[in-house]
């Protein structure tokens, strides 16, 4: 089974596979795990969607001793509960690589559509009114990015040879400075956060979403970084404490943000009184970092393949999520 939303998304390749009976499901978890027992199921492919109880259930009595996959399409697995999964016998796995390009060209244009104010404009002249107002280059500039993974270090190599930007990097793991230099153009790794976030002139977030990341981009955050600055999140939702993010662009103290994810999604405002929806110069997109024809197509074809090497007693480890 498929949840609606991603059998949607890939529909092609699904209708196309030929080694499994696939259904698209609910994205609900309750009438997921009916689903699920009702076709007496054993493997699932979900999305982003947070399960936390039944779907786990549901999936225990389908494996039973043989066990069951949940094949998570996409990377992030914050919305998975491993320890329920082990508990009840079900391998968790991902689709790492394959949607990268995607999310590091998201992060890029978002970066753009700031810096040259795109939205505005294209609001504006569709309300027709002419107002050629002034917007920033990138090139010279500082990019920040905290958190060096594999979509931070496309996202480098965009900013380092596409832009002749100055990209820092920043991670809690230590990575060696000598290759991100040399494979990703990153000019140095910051020792200090604070330092590296007063010096930027753009900060894109690519942290994993886990506790210690929570509210990670938080009022202090905020204030550490440049006046002027942009801020740009691809990652997870979690990651800013959004009602921090509106009083720091309220008050002026950064000029733009760009999400792509949210605290809750579809994006509902954590405090009514403080909608991001209503400030300038903010730039929203539905969560769509990986929603490219051709990601969408490979996670797709990797998840199918998980299930396959499951079944067949052969997963390869790299895609299982613990
Ligand atoms: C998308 O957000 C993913 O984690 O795959």
């Amino acid at each position: 089974m498929v949840t609606d939303l991603e059998y949607r998304k890939s529909r092609d390749v699904f209708d196309s596979a030929t080694e499994f009976d696939i259904q698209s499901a609910p994205l609900e978890e309750q009438a997921l795990a009916e689903a699920i027992i009702a076709k007496n199921c054993r493997a699932i492919i979900i999305g982003v969607d947070e399960y936390t109880g039944k779907l786990y259930e549901a999936l225990s009595k389908t494996g039973g001793d043989n066990g069951a996959i949940i094949a998570r399409y996409g990377v992030g697995h914050d919305g998975v509960d491993k320890q329920l999964a082990r508990k009840h016998n079900i391998v968790i796995t991902n689709t790492p690589g394959v949607l990268d390009d995607s999310v590091a060209e998201h992060t890029v244009w978002l970066m753009g559509a700031l810096a040259r104010q795109i939205t505005s404009h294209d609001r504006n002249m569709k309300s027709q009114e002419w107002n050629p107002s002034i917007g920033m280059e990138v090139q010279g500039k500082t990019l920040l990015i905290v958190g060096c993974g594999n979509i931070a270090r496309k996202v480098a190599r965009i900013g380092v040879f596409g832009f002749e930007m100055n990209v820092v990097g920043y991670d809690v793991m230590p990575l060696d400075a000598q290759q991100m230099k040399d494979e990703f153009g990153i000019s140095s790794m910051a020792a200090s956060l604070d330092d590296a976030l007063s010096e930027a002139d753009v900060v894109s977030i690519h942290l994993p979403a886990i506790d210690s990341t929570r509210h990670f981009i938080s009022t202090e955050f905020l204030s550490k970084m440049k006046p002027g600055a942009l801020l740009i999140n691809t990652s997870r939702g979690s990651m800013v404490d959004e009602c921090a993010l509106y009083d720091a662009l309220k008050n002026n103290n950064i000029s733009g943000v760009a999400l792509d994810v949210y605290e809750q999604e579809p994006y509902v405002p954590v405090d009514p009184g403080r909608d991001l929806r209503t400030l300038q110069p903010v730039v929203l997109t539905p969560h769509v970092g990986s929603s490219t024809t051709r990601a969408c197509e490979k996670m797709a074809a990797c998840c199918l393949k998980n299930i396959n090497d499951f079944f067949d007693k052969k997963l390869d480890e790299r895609v299982i999520v613990t």
